[in-house]
């Protein structure tokens, strides 16, 4: 048995953060003096509700005056944020202290984006100038490859890039390549392989012609399993066509912190885009893990989006914690984690480009503070990080919003907007829009017995149709998506789980709980091979590896 006590369950809404223990006992008896009144009565007692809760920083406009919160929730959580010393832990982080203490590495994916001409320390050397070289490097490859000076082996110009990732080296890219659509040149198509389900590799690689093909391998480690197999794979799918090595250089890249294993692999040094081992893979997408996007919208756009996220780093430096965007979005997070209970955190989309957002949000969110233990080594006894989920959210209204509306369950909402489409359809945008408001409203004042009564021609039934409402949610409004406002909405969103890992005294930056599944892994991989049957695991895991010896030789 473990000797590290391991609570079975987080489920109660324990305010018991150590480190605060006074402010949160505060939180607790205001949480009770609170959880029975309804939001509706709340915005009928005072007018000015929506302009208290309310902010503008930038292209980013966040209502969140539909919390269950009044002015003393919002005192007291910007108490505790204090009290957390949240502005220490902030100046560490952007000072290049070691705040990634298990790993003992800075944390600094703010110096990817630093547009300013202030150095970045880190053991005393700047890291500015090595950032701007990078930056510099990937704008010239990028330019040549965007115009048609880099060819193939065979003379022909890049087509189609194929990023070849998993986790941080993937979704970030792939995120932004699928939200910045408008932004992308016209005859350039980035592809993403990251599983290690074959079907993935083969699939993308069917509709590619290796002349015309330039496969980016990103990894900050250059040894994830998932990946080394896809671009082992590929290479030799390459080479069958190309035949020679040396065409190899025309058509690989590397994105890495490992320089000895990009160059083992057979890519040269001179063709591996660097970055360093204080950028967190969940937070790469601002370094050269981003070469697939600087490729797909160029240099000037992607210096746009790295604008936004400075921009929005300013701003969580120099706001005070009150009227401080990723601060409000993180102590909200706070208030229904550890004072409601609520287990989970959804992300609705209302921007067709924006759908792959739940899903990035899911890593960067879950691998940071989805933690147990905290930065000390003690095991918590608060409920920490929330389970992250969603999709677009016009289709999840015809899907899963059943259960935010009428479940059993408090789950908080981030509705997530743009103003203006890149759409030429205002009619569907006004749809789109009014749709968002309508779930804002509905999940908010519900709709009483009486009102049901009233509005329903159909009497039967009437409990079903009645909804509670009193449902938190965020409303966060895009001017439009450009490269500058996606850059500060990821940055919003980068800041409030740095945040809200301050509070639960977190490690937000190392992942060891990825770690044992990959090292069972590396230890079953040769036992699918294995003649005869496997008997030293569990009886489960020895049943179904054998199991699948005999598919194995069936097929
Ligand atoms: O397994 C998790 C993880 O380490 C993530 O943190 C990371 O983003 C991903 O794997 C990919 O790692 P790498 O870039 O080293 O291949």
């Amino acid at each position: 048995m473990s000797a590290i006590p391991v609570k079975s369950s987080y489920a109660e809404p324990l305010p018991n953060v150590p480190l605060h223990r006074h402010i949160c006992q505060q939180l607790q008896q205001h949480y009770q003096a609170l959880r029975h009144q309804h939001m509706r009565d709340m915005f009928a007692e005072d007018p000015q509700r929506f302009e208290r809760f309310s902010l503008q920083v930038g292209d980013l406009f966040l209502d969140y005056s539909k919390n269950r919160i009044n002015s003393e929730t919002m005192a007291l959580l910007v108490k505790l944020a204090e009290e957390a010393d949240i502005t220490g832990w902030r100046d560490r982080m952007f000072g290049g202290e070691k705040i990634n203490n298990t790993e003992n590495r800075a944390v600094l994916h703010v110096a990817l984006r630093n547009r300013s001409d202030r150095p970045v320390w880190v053991d005393g050397v700047d890291v500015m100038p090595d950032v701007r070289a990078v930056i510099d490097k990937m704008a010239a490859f990028a330019e040549q490859v965007r115009e048609g000076a880099w060819l193939g082996y065979s003379g022909k110009r890049i087509t189609d890039v194929v990023n070849i990732g998993i986790g941080g080296s993937d979704l970030g890219p792939q995120m932004v390549y699928q939200a910045l659509k408008p932004y992308r040149h016209p005859d350039l198509k980035v592809h993403f392989i990251s599983n290690v389900d074959g079907t993935h590799a083969e699939e993308a690689l069917e509709a590619l012609n290796p002349e015309t093909t330039l496969f980016i391998i990103s990894s900050k480690t250059f040894t994830t399993q998932e990946t080394m197999t896809n671009a082992f794979f590929t290479r030799s799918w390459f080479l069958q066509h190309a035949q020679l090595e040396c065409h190899i250089a025309r058509h690989f890249v590397a994105v890495s912190t490992n320089r000895d294993a990009v160059v083992a692999f057979g890519i040269d040094a001179a063709q591996m885009f660097e970055f360093w081992d204080w950028v967190g893979g969940r937070y790469s997408l601002w370094s050269a893990i981003g070469l697939s996007i600087v490729l797909a919208i160029g240099h000037e756009n992607f210096l746009a989006l790295l604008q936004g996220a400075h921009d929005m780093d300013e701003h969580f430096q120099h706001a005070p914690l009150a009227q401080n965007m990723p601060v409000i979005m993180a102590m909200l997070g706070v208030w229904y984690n550890n004072f409601f209970g609520a287990e989970s955190q959804v992300i609705l989309p209302y921007d067709h480009y924006l759908r792959s957002l739940p899903m990035y949000l899911e890593q960067a969110d879950m691998e940071s503070n989805g933690k147990s233990v905290d930065r000390n080594g003690q095991v918590v006894d608060y409920a920490t990080g929330a389970i992250v989920w969603g999709a677009s959210g016009i289709n999840g209204q015809h899907a899963f919003y059943q259960l935010i509306h009428q479940g059993t369950k408090l789950i908080p909402a981030d509705f997530i907007v743009s103003m203006q489409s890149h759409s030429s359809l205002q009619s569907h945008h006004d749809i789109l829009v009014a749709n968002f408001l309508a779930q804002t409203e509905a999940l908010m004042r519900g709709r009483t017995l009486e009102e049901t009564q009233s509005s329903v021609t159909d009497q039967a039934y009437l409990a079903q149709k009645v909804f509670a409402g009193n449902h938190p949610s965020n409303a966060l409004l895009v001017n439009q998506l450009t490269p500058h406002a996606l850059g500060m909405l990821l940055a919003a969103y980068e800041h409030k789980i740095f945040v809200q890992g301050v509070i639960w005294n977190l490690n937000s930056f190392d992942q060891w709980g990825v770690e044992l599944g990959k090292q069972l892994a590396k230890q079953i991989l040769p036992e699918l091979s294995l003649h005869d049957a496997v008997t030293s695991h569990d009886a489960s895991t020895n049943g179904l590896i054998n199991y699948y010896h005999r598919w194995r030789k069936a097929s």
